[in-house]
């Protein structure tokens, strides 16, 4: 069985200022009606020998979740809350050892981020399959995207050989977030793929690449859900253990150290709506290729991104612009700049 492993824990600063600490980016409808939550649990209907997801997420945003789940009818298997955030390392970690209390030791976990589009559904069920395939025999499924540009905000995955009877190619290497010299060489190789973040592996198998090579995280999990406190839907943990876990990605901890990784190649659309540029990127454009949500008006204005919450806003002869409106502020960018919006909510941080 596939168990849906949803991570969303995430600040989303980038995406200020509609994404806000107490309503980030994967809670928001940022391109359909539909918050990316809520879409992430959604195109996963039809995947053969699926169960309810696990969720993990902050305590903060309890509520919310349970909402955008109870009013799509999803069913799933409890709602994790984190006290703090330790990153993607020990969020995992918990999921892995709560679903081995409950005795699904074998159950192949499906970890996704609660934050990305993917365009073409039955392309990424295929490759769910495929990956599950590997995962059954002990790999550590991830799914890579062929490059487009020199990021230095992802994982790079060196394609090794094909594995005998699999979709699968052996991860030759993993490095996590190059520079950007190291990056424009692996793009310009044609040997990398982007790590698109999601995963897929046997609970035991991931327990057990944690104890060799993060045994802290094991440790503190282990006592993190000691004597877990049903609560509603919700699973609460020891909050002193878990706050004295690493906080470390999985992709550093496990990803780039693990010689039993496979990556599953996935051409079906995918987005990590990191910015307001990836928004405009993944959104349907009128003729002068403006994204418009809200009320708004253009004239001689193209290439513009233009979320309107409270009040009308008009753009006359700008090009590239990204502008988002809300109650209580309003972002201004070029849409080449659009990556620096977290100095921004940096600056606000320290004003307060
Ligand atoms: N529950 C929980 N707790 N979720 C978390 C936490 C946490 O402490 N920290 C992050 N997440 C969630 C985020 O909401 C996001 O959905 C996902 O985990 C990945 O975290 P990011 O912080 O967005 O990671 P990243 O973008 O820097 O890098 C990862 O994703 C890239 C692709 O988008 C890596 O896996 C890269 O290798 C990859 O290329
Ligand atoms: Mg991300």
């Amino acid at each position: 069985s596939i168990i849906p492993v949803i991570l969303s824990g995430g600040s989303g600063t980038r995406l200020w200022p509609m994404s806000r600490q107490l309503r980030p980016k994967q809670f928001l409808p940022m391109v359909d009606q539909l918050s990316l939550f809520q879409n992430t649990l959604q195109r996963l209907q039809g995947v053969t020998e699926l169960e309810e997801a696990l969720i993990i997420c902050n305590e903060e945003h309890r509520f919310m979740v349970a909402e955008q789940l109870r009013s799509l009818n999803l069913q799933h298997q409890g709602i994790l809350l984190e006290p703090v955030g330790r990153n993607t390392a020990p969020a995992i970690a918990l999921a892995a050892l709560y679903l081995a209390q409950q005795g699904k030791t074998e159950a192949l976990l499906l970890v996704l981020p609660a934050d990305h589009v993917i365009q073409d559904q039955a392309a990424f069920h295929q490759a769910i399959q495929a990956a599950a395939h590997a995962a059954r025999e002990g790999y550590l499924a991830t799914f890579g995207i062929v490059p487009q540009h020199a990021e230095t905000g992802y994982g790079y995955i060196q394609q090794g050989e094909t594995i005998a009877g699999l979709t699968a190619k052996r991860v030759a290497a993993f490095v996590e977030k190059p520079n950007a010299i190291t990056a424009a060489a692996y793009l310009e190789s044609g040997n990398y793929l982007w790590n698109s973040g999601m995963f897929l592996f046997r609970a035991d198998r991931l327990l057990a690449e944690l104890a060799k090579y993060q045994p802290d995280i094991i440790a503190q999990c282990q006592l993190a859900l000691a004597q877990p406190r049903p609560d509603l839907d919700f699973i609460r943990l020891q909050a002193a253990a878990f706050a004295a876990c690493p906080s470390i990605s999985i992709d550093y901890a496990v990803m780039e150290r693990t010689t039993d990784a496979v990556v599953i190649p996935l051409d079906a659309g995918w987005n990590d709506v990191g910015a307001w540029s990836a928004v405009w990127e993944v959104s349907p454009h009128n003729e002068q290729h403006n994204v418009l949500r809200g009320d708004t008006l253009t004239h001689n204005a193209h290439n513009n991104l233009v979320y309107a919450e409270h009040r009308l806003v008009t753009l006359v002869g700008v090009d590239n612009l990204t502008v988002v409106e809300t109650k209580d502020a309003v972002l201004v960018a070029h849409r080449d700049h659009v990556q620096d919006v977290k100095q921004i909510v940096g600056q606000l941080q320290t004003q307060q």
